[in-house]
């Protein structure tokens, strides 16, 4: 079936039901500084003024110059904004844990009870979320445990202290775009490349320290600058907990090895991994394997979606 999106119709239907559902009240929104996130976190601006909090918590785990690149956003957007360091809690949150979903869940966990103690130190009664529908299609459906979806696995958010709001459930991504260019947000956050709300945890395979993240985040620098020009949905780095021979200084060392992963989609249902030029995946392992002194190793990532999915966690 065709039809036709309303991106300003959908925005003005959104405003009313926040302000209904609120009630007067006030809300914290949580805001990564991603297109959904932020969009959610505008629409609710708009729709609450001063009666909403908007905040950006740094987990450690984002890539680097984000948190500065969201406060920057959040400023020019004249939203009434709030920095949190977290990044110490959320290591020990994590600490020791291998497991890809044990972690999404200890991420998810922590994630909560922090805006659990923000909203109650806010005295507010809710939370703003920038869920969408593949996030709760895929933690529904048991592929994987999606950071923001509560509800709808039966999980009462008021164990957080909050009701939740989720204006975009219904949106998949490209809507969600129009949505936000329909808003005026700058064009860095409605054609930003979509980042996972567990951020960097689910692309450290193994345990998540920040040895581990530092060495991770140079590595995403590094294959986001090379693939900047390319044509893709996402393009990132992923740190194996495997390990693998190699030479350094001409002497024999068990280092890192990363994989580079980029790839095509719509919707981030299905996707296809992109048949990056020779000469760029060349650039990209030199870069990593010099710039980064543990890593002996970089390969790139061929598997489509399905079998694989985009995330390695
Ligand atoms: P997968 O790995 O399931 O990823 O093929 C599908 C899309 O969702 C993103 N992703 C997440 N986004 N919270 C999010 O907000 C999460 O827990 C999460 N896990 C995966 C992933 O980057 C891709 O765009």
């Amino acid at each position: 079936v065709f039809y036709l999106f309303n991106a300003k119709g959908f925005v003005e239907k959104s405003i009313i039901e926040i302000q209904k559902r609120t009630g007067g009240e006030k809300a914290v929104a949580a805001c990564s500084g991603g297109v959904d996130s932020t969009t959610a976190s505008y629409i609710a601006h708009k729709a609450l003024g001063k009666n909403l909090l908007t905040v950006f918590i740094d987990d450690g785990l984002r890539r680097e110059g984000e948190p500065e690149f969201v406060i920057s956003i959040l400023k020019k957007l004249g939203m009434n904004y709030k920095f949190i360091d977290a990044r110490n809690e959320f290591f020990e949150a994590l600490k020791g844990k291998r497991d890809a979903e044990e972690k999404r869940k200890a991420f998810r966990e922590k994630f909560y009870r922090k805006l659990g103690e923000i909203v109650k130190a806010e005295g507010a009664k809710f939370l703003v979320q920038g869920t969408i529908a593949p996030d709760v299609i895929e933690t529904v459906g048991g592929i994987k445990t999606q950071h923001n979806v509560l509800e709808q696995i039966g999980i009462d958010p008021k164990i957080f202290g909050f009701e939740v709001l989720e204006p975009l459930k219904d949106l998949y991504k490209p809507e969600v775009r129009e949505v936000a260019r329909e808003l005026g947000l700058p064009k860095e956050t409605s054609e930003r490349m979509p980042f996972p709300g567990p951020a960097l945890s689910i692309r450290c395979v193994g345990e998540v320290t920040p040895e581990r993240i530092d060495i991770l985040r140079k590595a995403t620098k590094i294959v986001e600058e090379e693939t900047r020009d390319v044509p893709s949905f996402q393009s990132f780095a992923v740190l194996l907990s495997d390990r693998a021979t190699g030479i350094k200084d001409g002497k024999r060392v068990y280092g890192n090895i990363i994989v580079v992963r980029t790839i095509a989609s719509k919707d981030a249902i299905t996707a296809k991994a992109v048949k990056l030029p020779y000469e760029i995946l060349e650039k990209i392992s030199i870069r990593i394997t010099t710039e980064l002194p543990t890593v002996v190793r970089c390969l790139y990532d061929v598997t489509d979606k399905p079998p694989a999915t985009i995330e390695f966690e």
